[in-house]
């Protein structure tokens, strides 16, 4: 035989040969899992257009988190669905607004839970955008002074990190002198630096209830067609103290997530969006794919592409089928 070529066969030939060679693992300490937080009592609504996903109350969050404890999961990420709405989103930093409440009592119930509060305004704004409005612009400055306020809020209910989505520019630093001001210098800041305009979070809005009025996000969120403006956004945030960043969408920036973790030392984040999620769950609900096959490999390509932690509506599934082998 003449032939001269490489045999990459070798190191696939059987399981425990392949588990040898595995470059990159998927854990259950890499999970954070979304929840959603209304008023009132007795609520588990479910959320159309996210098969699995629903909006708690209070007294069944309860629940919600010891199947979420039992399944290892450790930590959470939160966003509220205030009653009432106004221009400013004074429920966003009010210190018995949802969000807060909900961290007491699960700081409460399980103290070692990482509470995770996302910081933004458009769920609680009637307009829904993310910012302070003025005419048909949403304004920087004065929008920042409210999420300072907001992410103060939420670290005295006890949140263990700020996560901050609105972007505005300078929110990282905004939020930072606002936490060390109060006392709060060893919460973190995990910044959503590289937020894209995206179509994926179409479901996420039915969700949080928190789909802009008039307009749209462009002004203010990331072109798609951009990857050198993922760098300036991720270097800036760096700057103004960010400790974590986040990349979001997730499945179609996997390229930005790999250079945002080659430029840059801190624990990078991959937010699996509610449309990524949502595509999924409807293809597998058909059976048309396999769900639980077409989950891990997304999440895994996630962290090859230099994710350290991933936000994943799929987080209990997943967890249960790490704990299964
Ligand atoms: C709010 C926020 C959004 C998401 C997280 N925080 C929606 C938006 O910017 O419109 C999206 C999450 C998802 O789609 O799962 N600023
Ligand atoms: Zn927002």
């Amino acid at each position: 035989m003449e032939l001269n070529f490489k045999r990459h066969r070798r190191l696939r030939q059987s399981t425990n040969m392949r588990a040898l060679v595995r470059e990159t693992y998927l854990h259950v300490e890499d999970l954070i899992y979304p929840l959603f937080i209304v008023e009132g009592e007795n609520k588990k609504n479910p959320v159309k257009s996210m098969p699995g996903v629903y909006q708690y109350s209070l007294d069944l969050l309860k629940q919600e988190m010891d199947e979420i404890v039992s399944l290892g999961i450790k930590s959470v990420i939160l966003f509220g669905v205030p009653e009432e709405k106004d221009s400013t989103g004074t429920g966003a930093y009010h210190d018995h607004g949802i969000v807060q409440e909900a961290t007491r009592a699960i700081k409460e119930q399980y103290p070692e839970m990482i509470v995770i509060a996302d910081t933004c305004l458009c769920e609680y704004t009637d307009h829904g955008h993310c910012g302070v409005v003025e005419g048909d612009k949403v304004l920087n400055d004065p929008s920042l002074d409210l999420l300072a306020r907001t992410a103060v809020s939420q670290a005295k209910a006890g949140a263990d990190i700020i996560a901050p989505s609105n972007m505005m520019d300078g929110f990282v630093a905004a939020i930072r002198k606002g936490l060390d001001e109060a006392g709060f210098e060893d919460v973190p800041v995990m910044s959503y630096a590289v937020k894209y305009a995206s179509s994926f979070y179409g479901p996420f809005r039915d969700a949080a209830d928190s789909t802009p009025q008039f307009g749209d996000r462009r002004a203010y969120q990331m072109d798609p067609a951009n990857r050198m403006e993922a760098l300036r956004e991720a270097q800036s945030d760096m700057e103004e103290g960010a400790d974590f960043l986040i990349v979001k969408p997730a499945l179609s920036y996997l390229d930005i997530m790999r250079d945002v973790k080659n430029e840059f030392n801190a624990p990078l984040v991959a937010y699996n969006v509610s449309g990524e999620y949502s595509m999924v769950k409807a293809a597998a609900q058909n059976g048309w794919i396999d769900e639980k096959g077409v989950v891990m490999e997304k999440l895994i390509a996630m962290k090859r592409a230099g994710a350290d932690l991933l936000i994943t509506y799929h987080a209990k599934d997943v967890a249960n089928w790490l704990n299964e082998k």
